[in-house]
């Protein structure tokens, strides 16, 4: 399943993400699973430290690079012009490519975004990313971002599961024609005894992991949930032949409390600053 950026690129909508996974063994293993598994989307940051392992399990793949779609994140401490664009040819050294198909700033910190954004626009000019986007833009940080941009970012990647569902952003998003991509879909594995959730998998035989993913699939929404486990990362992506009903997906919709479990954007990225 993918989707078309608005840069005219096609991405997956589903994929590994590898926050937390150690360097080495851990990861190389979870992405060497994951694309066996059939999944076509890595997602990783320079703040993981697993770069080197992404890279080294795709190119021991039977795969070819172009079949691979692979996320880094620009890091806090890297913003502004320069330092980003050392950041990014850091990156592809630590992946050993000489590109990657998204590249997004990890965090807002709105006094740097438009020197930030002016390196990835000349990023992807220069052919290291083929995609740019952001990642826990707010809506006014969004606007911002967009106000003087001559490229618009294609993907937003947020904290987003059935206990924040983050409608102010997915409605910011659709306006400016901008792919909503859920960071820790799962909950980190804490919305699953969720009871709505148990009942709707035990309807159609699944578990509530895939019925999490399927209902994100479903809302037009981007995931990636993680797993080091070779059986789950097979389980997340065994989600592509069964459907919820419209009454599921509207029960899936009303779990929503605005519950999350990372930081709140706003000033969360000004302690990591590059001058902090
Ligand atoms: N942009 C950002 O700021 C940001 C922030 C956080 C995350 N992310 C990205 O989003 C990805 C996913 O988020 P996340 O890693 O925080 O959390 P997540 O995918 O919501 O949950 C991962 C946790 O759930 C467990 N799990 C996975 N599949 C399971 C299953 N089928 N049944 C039971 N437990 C399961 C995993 O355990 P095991 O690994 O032990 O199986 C792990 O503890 C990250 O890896 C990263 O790529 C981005």
């Amino acid at each position: 399943m993918t989707t078309t950026l608005n840069d005219g690129t096609t991405m997956p909508m589903h994929g590994l993400g590898v926050f937390q996974t150690e360097a080495g063994d851990e990861v190389r293993n979870a992405v060497t699973w994951a694309l066996d598994a059939g999944y076509r989307l890595i997602d990783t940051a320079s703040i993981y430290r697993n770069e080197e392992g992404v890279g080294e399990a795709i190119a021991a793949h039977d795969l070819d690079r172009e079949d691979v779609f692979v996320t880094t994140k620009l890091w806090n401490r890297d913003q502004g012009y320069d330092r980003a664009r050392k950041a990014m040819d850091a990156s592809l050294e630590r992946l050993g490519m000489d590109y990657v198909d998204l590249y997004l700033i990890h965090w807002p910190i709105p006094d740097l975004t438009a020197e930030s954004w002016r390196a990835m626009e000349d990023i992807k000019a220069d052919g290291q990313a083929r995609s740019i986007g952001v990642s826990n833009f707010e809506p006014h940080h969004l606007e911002q971002l967009l106000s003087g941009a001559s490229v618009p970012p294609t993907v937003n990647q947020v904290e987003l599961h059935p206990h924040l569902q983050q409608h102010a952003i997915r409605d910011g998003c659709a306006a400016a024609d901008v792919r909503v991509q859920a960071w820790s879909p799962l909950k980190q594995a804490r919305v699953l005894d969720e009871p709505t959730i148990v009942e709707i998998a035990a309807a159609h035989d699944r578990t509530p992991a895939q019925v999490v993913i399927r209902w994100q699939l479903q809302s037009g929404i981007l995931t990636i949930p993680k797993s080091v486990h070779q059986h789950r990362i097979v389980e997340n992506a065994d989600v592509f032949d069964f459907e919820l009903t419209s009454d599921e997906m509207a029960a899936m919709d009303a779990l929503d409390r605005g519950d999350r479990i990372g930081p709140h954007p706003d000033g969360f990225a000004e302690q990591h600053r590059p001058d902090a």
